[in-house]
C-alpha cells in the first residue's frame, strides 16, 4: 500500500466509524457467513481490518481468536483498547508464518492491490491446509446517486482525487470487480475459488446516513475533516443533500465474494 493511501486511511479511523461502518459492518457479516469452513473456535486473521468490521463478525460467529492486520495504523488504533491484537503490516508481505491461521478474511482490502493475485497468494500462505480464505470487493456496477452528489459538493470546495485514489480506481479495483476477474486472480494465485456476485440492500439508510457514508471514506474524510469550521462542514452536507434531491433509490451495494479452501 502506498504511503499516501495508508496516511489517508490512518486519518480516517473515527470518520469511518461515524459513516461507512454502518454499511461495512453488515457486509463483513455476509463475507464471514460465506466462509466454506466452520469458524467455531478457529484462529482467524482479519486482513486489511480497518476499524474491525470483520473482526467483530468473526467473533460473533464463534472464532476462537482474531488477529487484525492493516497497513494503516490509524485504522487499527481506533478503539484499540476494546479490540483483539492488531499488527501493522502489508497484505503483500504478511508478518506471519506459513499456515498460522485456520481462516483468513479480507473484507474490501485486496481490491486496493494492483496485483490482487499476489495478495490472495499471500493470504493462502498464512492459512493452514484445510483452512479457508474469503475476500470481498466492490462489483463494477456498484453505484448510487449519492456518490456523484457528494463528489460534486466536495469538488465545488476544491477537493480533487489524490493520485493514490485514482490509481486504486483505475489500476486496482477493476481486477476484482467482476466474477470473471476475481476468478482469474484466484487461479493466478493457485486457488480453486468459488466466486459470487451479490446485491446487498440497505433500505434503512436515509440521505443523512448515505452522505455520512461517502464523507467517511478515506478519499474524502481528510478533506472534509480539514474544512475550517463546523459551519463549513454543515454547508457541504447541505449542498450534497440538495444535489442528491428527494428521488433516489434505496442503496443496494453490489459486491463480489470470493472463497476458497486451502488445500
Ligand atoms: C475499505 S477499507 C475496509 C476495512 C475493513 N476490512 C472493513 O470491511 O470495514 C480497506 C482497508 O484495507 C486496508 N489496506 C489497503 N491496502 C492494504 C495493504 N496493501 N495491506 C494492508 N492493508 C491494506 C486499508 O488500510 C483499509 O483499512
Amino acid at each position: 500500500m502506498s504511503r499516501n493511501a495508508a496516511a489517508a486511511y490512518s486519518a480516517t479511523g473515527s470518520a469511518w466509524e461515524h459513516g461507512p461502518a454502518r454499511i461495512y459492518n453488515r457486509l463483513a457479516e455476509i463475507v464471514v457467513a460465506a466462509l466454506p469452513v466452520s469458524i467455531d473456535g478457529a484462529s482467524t486473521l482479519d486482513l486489511g481490518a480497518g476499524t474491525g468490521a470483520a473482526t467483530r463478525a468473526l467473533l460473533a460467529a464463534g472464532a476462537g481468536r482474531v488477529v487484525a492486520v492493516d497497513a494503516a495504523t490509524g485504522m487499527l488504533s481506533h478503539n484499540a483498547g476494546r479490540r483483539p491484537p492488531a499488527v501493522a503490516g502489508d497484505a503483500l508481505a504478511l508478518p506471519f508464518a506459513a499456515g498460522a491461521f485456520d481462516v483468513v478474511v479480507a473484507a474490501f482490502s485486496l481490491n486496493h492491490l494492483s496485483d490482487p493475485a499476489a495478495g490472495l497468494r499471500e493470504a493462502a500462505r498464512v492459512t493452514r491446509p484445510g483452512g479457508a480464505v474469503a475476500a470481498s470487493a466492490y462489483a463494477d456496477d456498484d453505484d448510487h446517486p449519492v456518490k456523484q452528489a457528494v463528489v460534486a459538493a466536495l469538488t465545488a470546495r476544491g477537493w480533487t482525487p489524490e493520485p493514490w485514489y485514482r490509481a486504486l480506481q483505475v489500476d486496482a479495483a477493476p481486477k476484482l470487480a467482476t466474477v470473471a476477474a476475481a476468478q482469474a486472480a484466484a487461479e493466478t494465485a493457485g486457488l480453486e475459488a468459488d466466486v459470487e456476485y451479490r446485491q446487498v440492500p440497505f433500505p434503512d439508510l436515509d440521505a443523512t446516513a448515505l452522505i455520512a457514508w461517502r464523507l467517511g471514506l478515506a478519499q474524502h474524510a481528510p478533506f472534509y475533516e480539514g474544512l475550517t469550521t463546523d459551519a463549513d462542514r454543515a454547508a457541504l452536507v447541505e449542498d450534497a443533500a440538495a444535489r442528491l434531491g428527494n428521488s433516489w433509490p434505496p442503496l443496494e451495494r453490489s459486491i463480489i465474494i470470493l472463497r476458497a479452501l486451502r488445500y
